[in-house]
């Protein structure tokens, strides 16, 4: 089934909908026919989207909060509707090396990364197995979900542990015999257009150049980096064709899958590049 068929008329409810990938996936949801539920603590952000988007509801909610998802997923049920498509796509980035990374930019980084799609699925999954109709739910891991780049460790840390996460529950819900109606989909972009480096944290002391240096190497990937519409078009199609790992770039992202397949099978120790980031050029 093409996407329209497989998600028009349905809810959407999707974290970080403020900026970059998630305002991507809320336009092309909304252009679907999806009832999109805009989730963010960027207040403005989702009031803006939500005018542009008729029929959208902004709803403020902190995803480090699992009370505050649960009143949203209680509030979307009762007066929205049921859920066919959970996207936890909120997430931050943090540069510097890790000895020097403020504890509490990793403990900030860990709370929305990883325990915020925890929280949204405790949330919504029990919600949706008893709704009984069919429904999605996306989890946003990275190509940096297979890779290793030193100074973003603990956001790579994050996004290998959302993977993980994400082909865990995929067979708990299997288990559970509900793999019939709910599909568990991980979300691996490569370069897509946002606001996430200059939002990242950095360090307040030890090698500050280092870090800065490594958001700026970042920065200029933005240049060449994919439009989030078209980026939202792409994991729209592939989830509606069944696939479990929904890339941006299937190319891109599909070597630096490839890559990581042939390190572990090789034992290979990581290698340092001359760019600290993943380029199949480099391979
Ligand atoms: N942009 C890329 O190239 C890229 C690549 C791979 C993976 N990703 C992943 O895509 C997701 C979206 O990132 P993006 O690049 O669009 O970033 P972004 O910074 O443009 O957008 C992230 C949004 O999340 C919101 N947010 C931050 N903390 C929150 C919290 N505690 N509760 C609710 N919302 C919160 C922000 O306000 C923002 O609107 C992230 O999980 C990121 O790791 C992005």
């Amino acid at each position: 089934m093409d996407a329209r068929a497989t998600f028009g008329g349905g809810v959407a409810v999707i974290t970080g909908a403020g900026n970059g990938i998630g305002a991507g996936l809320a336009r092309h949801a909304a252009a679907l026919g999806m009832t999109v539920v805009l989730v963010d603590v960027d207040a403005e952000a989702i009031a803006a989207l939500g005018r542009e988007l008729p029929g959208s509801v902004a709803v403020v909610c902190d995803v480090r909060d699992p009370d505050a998802l649960e009143s949203l997923a209680a509030q979307v049920y009762s007066d929205v509707g049921p859920v066919r498509l959970l996207v936890n796509n909120a997430g931050v980035e943090q540069f510097g090396y890790l000895w020097d990374t403020p504890v509490a930019n990793w403990d900030r980084l860990v709370d929305i990364n990883v325990s915020g799609v925890f929280y949204g699925i405790r949330a919504f999954l029990p919600r949706m197995f008893a709704a009984g109709a069919p429904a999605w739910v996306w989890n946003l891991s990275s190509i940096g979900g297979v890779v290793a780049v030193p100074l973003q460790t603990p956001y790579i840390m994050s996004k290998h542990a959302v993977l993980a996460l994400t082909e865990c529950l995929r067979l708990e819900v299997e288990l559970a015999g509900h793999a019939d109606r709910i599909q568990v989909q991980a979300v691996l972009p490569g370069a897509v257009r946002s606001n996430i480096f200059e939002a990242a944290g950095g360090v307040d002391g030890g090698d500050v150049e280092a870090a800065e240096s490594q958001r700026a190497a970042m920065l200029d990937i933005k240049a060449e980096a994919m439009d989030p519409l078209e980026a939202a078009r792409v994991v729209f199609d592939q989830s509606a064709a069944g696939e479990f790992y929904l890339l941006t770039q299937p190319d891109y992202v599909g070597n630096a899958m490839a890559e990581r397949a042939e390190v572990l099978a090789q034992r290979r120790a990581p290698v340092l590049r001359t760019k600290q980031r993943f380029d199949p050029a480099q391979q």
